[in-house]
């Protein structure tokens, strides 16, 4: 089953990105594994209205929900340059918790299963 969703780069669409993938979550997965998603999507989401998107409203960035039996893929696409590198597992572990700063994508490489960036879409994968 695949769904997506476009939203305009405004902080104010971040929070109907959470409802919306709240919803295809809801009853598909443990409530543990819903909250992980949600919270690096949340993060990710950000990233490509901020950094990508610089907050121009004309510019879209896409998210799109995959699942299968044994996996949910999320896909994030902005109209930017892309991320240049992920952060390596070692250095997403040494993550400063009370940074205001650079935890995004930090979180993203430790609570996911995969984590791909291709262009200006990152693919996060997470297993059932
Ligand atoms: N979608 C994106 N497009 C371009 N650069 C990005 C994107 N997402 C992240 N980055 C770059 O990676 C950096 C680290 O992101 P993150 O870990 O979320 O920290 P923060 O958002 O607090 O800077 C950002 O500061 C930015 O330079
Ligand atoms: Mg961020």
């Amino acid at each position: 089953m695949k769904n997506k969703i476009i939203i305009p780069s405004s902080i104010d669409e971040i929070n109907s990105v959470y409802n919306w993938l709240e919803l295809q979550l809801k009853e598909r997965v443990d409530m543990t594994l819903c909250q992980t998603i949600l919270l690096v999507a949340q993060e990710i989401t950000t990233n490509a209205v901020l950094h990508g998107n610089q907050l121009v409203p004309d510019k879209f960035v896409t998210i799109e929900f995959e699942i299968s039996s044994t996996s949910i893929l999320i896909k994030i696409t902005d109209e930017g340059n892309g991320i240049k590198e992920l952060p390596s597992k070692k250095e997403a572990e040494e993550l400063d918790y009370l940074a205001e700063n650079g935890r995004g994508l930090k979180l993203a490489v430790l609570m996911s299963d995969k984590i791909e960036v291709d262009g200006s879409s990152t693919k996060i994968l997470f297993k059932i």
